[in-house]
């Protein structure tokens, strides 16, 4: 979703911007624009459409100046175009902004702001809010800053902001409210972005803003932040371990195709000091075991991919841990009333840590008195932060809008956060710890072994790419597995495909079936083996064609289905990781064939930071 970048410092900006503008496209965007000062002008310059038109647009220009903001827009408020992207600019040209978010109130600003001579050349809710600093600045005759705390506190809604006034050239005025801003601190200049990649080749020394605070960047200062009520706030300079390596391609085609085959290597990395002595130990539940043992009932929010790792979690939570849990969406827990109780705990499972719908749902459940525990990617995150304890899943940076090595990353740590739990209440077998620690730290090679079907995966996606529809069907632990490969092929391939439990087939979807209908069903030898052996047959005997993700070495399976895709034996909880792996591939290689921009499917963005 949008993206923030600002530069303050000695150097020329316009090539820092637009470089940290191309590293955010992996959020998704529609527009992107950029405004620098030079002698006291600000240079605004913004077009619909990629970076690269922006790029373009700015060659005949003048980009001079060491000071400036950039954004790429994701349209909320008004179509995406050359009008509507940001930075805007207020009525006299004297301050520019950027803006992550939506100001939810900003219908009655615009009426109030057009009552004192204010016209708007946008349908933006960020263009309100930029006029609205102009006119508290020259009402009140007071400085930038405080006409930013000002405007702030007028607004309601969610934002990241970089403001910037052709009149006081050597300041950056940011702040934050439910939308990430992070700050990195270089030698003599200072960088303003939504995450760390568009500055990590020039320091790794960030501070991230918290909601509520307001940084002050001016050239050759130390940093200012302060909280609304213009105290100081304290500044926490953090080390980030981030490399310019990952987050380029390495050779591949496409980040998603990297990512997917990056993952014997992310789940080392996941798993990297958390088996010891066949035992899993996480700090999270070593620190608050007494939360815990008492813990009536487990309550999972996420969305999208993140959810589907949580249905799996609670499998093996419930398996493991025998605590009940239930799994919400976390756009519907926000809004439900939900009853909680200080005996519950909430896992909030997120790659970006930044998506609104599980940022509020967390704080929902910690105003009622929950105990809220993360399962995030991205280190320092709005999710990270906001959550009492967590794990981290390390997975390193995810480009590709299509979530594959954080999703087994997520299941990974629910794996060793079931198998944790279950030894810490003494509700799990021995031999079962032994048996998924070792399985775990195998998962690697297994993953490896997996990856061995890219061949044949990207031939068999040939004779499928021109289908409407899919149907991917699953049982027990590979349900959620059936739901995630259908989401795969529709986010980057455009093709309709359905999730379903398999046995659920026969309640209404099964008059789908023809042969014009793939249906891929993920059936390894589990304890549903038999009972989706009679799925596969009722699909057949409606002429139905069949692809079947199953274990190898199954002739039964393999002789009933037209297709297979066949993965290495694994203990059934850790079925779902490894068969993620083919269908990953599948979507991929029909995505490809059918001409799709994989990295950035159309209409999608990353990190979700609206509701
Ligand atoms: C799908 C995908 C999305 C995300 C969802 C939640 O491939 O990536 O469905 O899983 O937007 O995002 P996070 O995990 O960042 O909270």
């Amino acid at each position: 979703m949008c993206g923030i970048v600002g530069y303050i410092g000695k150097n020329d900006c316009y090539p820092i911007l637009i470089k940290g503008l191309h590293r955010l496209e992996y959020r998704g965007y529609d527009s992107a624009g950029i405004a620098i000062v030079h002698n006291n002008i600000i240079n605004l310059y913004k077009s619909r459409g990629k970076v690269s038109e922006l790029e373009k647009l700015c060659e005949s220009k003048c980009t001079e100046g060491t000071l400036g903001i950039a954004h790429t827009r994701w349209a909320t408020h008004g179509e995406p175009n050359d009008t509507n992207a940001h930075p805007h600019i207020s009525q006299d040209s004297n301050i520019a902004i950027v803006h992550n978010g939506t100001i939810e109130n900003y219908s009655v600003l615009k009426e109030a702001l057009k009552e004192h001579g204010c016209e708007f050349q946008t349908e933006t809710d960020t263009e309100v809010l930029v006029q609205l600093i102009e006119y508290i600045k020259d009402t009140n005759k007071c400085s930038l800053q405080s006409a930013v705390i000002e405007a702030l506190s007028q607004v309601i809604g969610a934002y990241a902001i970089a403001v910037i006034d052709k009149n006081t050239p050597d300041t950056i005025i940011a702040a934050r409210k439910s939308s990430p801003l992070v700050i990195g601190i270089g030698d003599d200049e200072t960088f303003i972005a939504s995450d760390a990649t568009p500055f990590i080749e020039y320091t790794n020394q960030v501070v991230y803003l918290n909601d509520d605070e307001i940084a002050i960047v001016k050239r050759g200062e130390p940093l200012k932040v302060v909280k609304s009520n213009n105290e100081p706030s304290e500044i926490d300079i953090q080390t980030l371990k981030l490399s310019v390596s990952q987050l380029e391609k390495g050779g591949y085609p496409h980040f998603m195709l990297k990512e997917i085959f990056e993952q014997p290597e992310t789940l080392g990395d996941c798993l990297r000091g958390r088996i010891v002595d066949g035992h899993i130990q996480l700090s999270g539940v070593t620190d608050n075991k007494d939360v815990f043992l008492n813990v009536n009932r487990i309550i999972i929010v996420a969305c999208g991919t993140s959810w589907h790792a949580g249905l799996i979690g609670k499998r093996l939570i419930q398996d493991f841990a025998r605590i009940p849990v239930e799994v919400e969406y976390a756009s519907e827990f926000r809004y439900s009333n939900p009853v909680i109780t200080d005996k519950d705990i909430v896992i909030a499972i997120s790659q970006s840590g930044e998506t609104a719908d599980t940022l509020a749902a967390i704080q929902l459940a910690k105003q009622r008195g929950a105990f809220v525990y993360g399962v995030c990617n991205v280190v320092g995150s709005s999710i990270a932060r906001a959550t009492d304890s967590g794990t981290y899943i390390h997975v390193g940076p995810e480009i590709g809008v299509a979530s594959t090595k954080a999703f087994t990353g997520q299941v990974t740590v629910l794996t060793m956060l079931a198998t944790a739990l279950g030894e810490l209440r003494g509700t799990v077998d021995k031999d079962i710890v032994k048996k998924v620690a070792a399985a775990l730290y195998r998962l690697p090679d297994l993953i490896t072994q997996t990856l061995q079907l890219n061949e044949s995966i990207e031939k068999l996606a040939r004779t499928f790419t021109y289908c409407h529809n899919f149907l991917y069907l699953g049982r027990g632990y590979n349900y959620p597995s059936a739901l995630e490969g259908a989401l795969k092929l529709k986010e980057i391939s455009y093709i309709h495909a359905e999730g379903y439990p398999a046995a659920e087939m026969k309640h209404g979807p099964i008059a789908l079936i023809d042969k014009e209908l793939p249906t891929v069903f993920i059936a390894p030898n589990d304890v549903m083996h038999e009972k989706i052996v009679s799925n596969i047959q009722q699909v057949k005997a409606r002429g139905g064609s069949v692809i079947s993700v199953i274990t190898k070495g199954d002739k039964e399976i393999a002789e009933l289905s037209d297709h297979v895709m066949a993965i290495p034996e694994v203990p059934e909880c850790l079925s779902p990781v490894v068969a993620s792996i083919p269908l990953q591939l599948l979507a991929y290689h029909i995505a490809v064939v059918k001409g799709c921009n994989v990295d950035m499917p159309r209409n999608l963005a990353k990190s979700v930071t609206v509701e």
